[in-house]
């Protein structure tokens, strides 16, 4: 048996709570901007993916308009920072809503570099970060979906493997249902198929 659920029949939050429980796990973009009058802004966003290869292209979206969507339209800059397990209760507070004007970076005592490409400040424990310039925004309903391309890329030395970024040394937070946070654990390997060597489907091999 299945359960049906309309969203056109549902409560809004309601239905948000099982997309979020559904669509799991998120990867969590930190996302770092500045404020047209100096002030550096962090917050996360677990609407976050890649668009596009070439460009390189990252996308998250701001449901309702916060500060991190304003400083973005206002100078077009942002950093999407990395979010490593070690960090999980820092990464948490920058979600607090600390009134306009309050630098996340100050009240939850983040440490901050600067960035090599654009304004916005770079999470310094964060072991990536992709330095973006605002390419386009889509506005969805409550939603504004941010395209970023991505002008410059850093990564921690601590965490690559012959020049690749391995993951268990990333070691990712991810965004669950609830107020729930995931790791990873148990990575599988498996290389796509290719049609040549296409030998029927899982079941049958
Ligand atoms: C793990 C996590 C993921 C979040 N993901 C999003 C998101 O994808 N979109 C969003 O608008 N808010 C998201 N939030 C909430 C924002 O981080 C929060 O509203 C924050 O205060 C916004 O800060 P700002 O006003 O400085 O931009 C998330 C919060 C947490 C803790």
């Amino acid at each position: 048996m299945r359960v049906d659920f309309d969203p056109a029949e549902m409560a809004p939050n309601e239905f948000y709570k099982l997309l979020t429980a559904t669509v799991v796990p998120r990867p969590i973009a930190w996302v770092s901007t500045m404020s047209p009058d100096g002030t550096a802004n962090l917050a996360p966003h677990s609407f976050f993916s890649i668009a596009s290869v070439r460009p390189p292209v990252v996308l998250f979206s701001s449901v309702g308009r916060k500060d991190t969507l304003r400083n973005i339209e206002a100078t077009g800059q942002f950093v999407v920072n990395f979010t490593p397990e070690e960090l999980f209760e820092q990464i948490n507070d920058t979600a607090t809503d600390f009134p306009h004007g309050v630098s996340e970076f100050e009240a939850a005592a983040i440490e901050s570099e600067p960035s090599l490409r654009v304004k916005p400040l770079r999470v310094a424990a964060a072991p990536v970060a992709l330095e973006c310039e605002l390419h386009s925004t889509v506005r969805i309903g409550d939603g504004t979906v941010v395209f970023g391309r991505v002008l410059h890329a850093v990564v921690s030395d601590g965490v690559l493997v012959e020049g690749h970024p391995e993951i268990d040394k990333l070691r990712p937070l991810s965004r669950l249902g609830k107020n729930e946070w995931g790791t990873v654990s148990g990575v599988r390997d498996l290389a796509r198929i290719r049609h040549e060597d296409w030998q029927g489907p899982a079941a049958d091999r």
